[in-house]
């Protein structure tokens, strides 16, 4: 019934007050904590990169999204840059290749760790003792629990001109990778990662909807 659920809609709407913060002028922390805390869940890339010893360096990055599949592209967004390059970054331009592996809960804890300022060239995955599988077109082992892992060549990377010297890296997927038990025909099927929300905070797997539009005669 529409018109009850205009009702509600309305209702909800006059008991709730909105809070207007410019973003011009925001503190670098403030702004950080306003976007990262807004666009959420995001999915984790935990991408696996070969340091210059040929160990595996292992980072996540929540700023990731899929770009185009056709070819599929993925891109991350990492920094900042201004005091040190991140070691994936690094790894990822003198490379051209690294690995995007997905984060299911009982991987939760060695991504988080994994986030930690490892001194450059020390590999998470050996300090961890994160299970490494080699890839099949690229030289970066993938994560052998994840369920999907994503094998890239880099594509671009693109400076985004903030204060903080940000780098979006496109990758284009080469290979992908996934568990035959979240695979059905050719369509990943309930593949239920772990999402980050804001600051230190992660959804797990839940509910899972299937939702159509509804047929409508009256769109063109
Ligand atoms: C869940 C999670 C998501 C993160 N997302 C990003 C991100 O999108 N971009 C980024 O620059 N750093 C991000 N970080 C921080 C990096 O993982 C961290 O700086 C790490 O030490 C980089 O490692 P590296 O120097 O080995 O590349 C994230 C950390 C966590 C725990």
């Amino acid at each position: 019934m529409p018109s009850d659920r205009t009702d509600t809609a309305a209702e909800a709407a006059s008991a709730k007050t909105m809070v207007a913060i410019e973003a011009d002028g925001l503190e670098s922390a403030a702004a950080y904590k306003l976007i990262s805390g807004s666009v959420t869940p995001r999915p984790i890339a935990w991408v696996s990169s070969l340091n210059e010893d040929a160990s595996v360096n292992l980072a996540p990055f929540s700023a990731y999204v899929f770009l185009t599949y056709d070819p599929p592209k993925i891109g991350i967004s990492i920094g900042p840059s201004t005091a040190f390059v991140k070691d994936t970054l690094r790894n990822i331009e003198r490379n051209g290749h690294f690995v995007v592996n997905s984060v299911s809960p009982d991987q939760l804890q060695s991504m988080v760790e994994s986030s930690r300022r490892y001194p450059a060239g020390m590999s998470e995955a050996a300090d961890l003792a994160v299970a490494l599988t080699p890839s099949l077109r690229i030289d970066t082992p993938r994560i052998t629990d994840s369920e999907i892992a994503l094998e890239c060549v880099v594509d671009q990377v693109v400076e985004m001109g903030d204060r903080d010297a940000h780098r979006l890296v496109i990758g284009r997927v080469v290979t992908f990778q996934v568990d035959e038990r979240v695979l059905q025909r050719d369509r990943i099927h309930a593949f239920a990662p772990v999402g980050r929300i804001g600051g230190p905070l992660y959804v797990m797997p839940g509910e899972i909807r299937q939702v159509r539009t509804t047929p409508d005669d009256r769109l063109p």
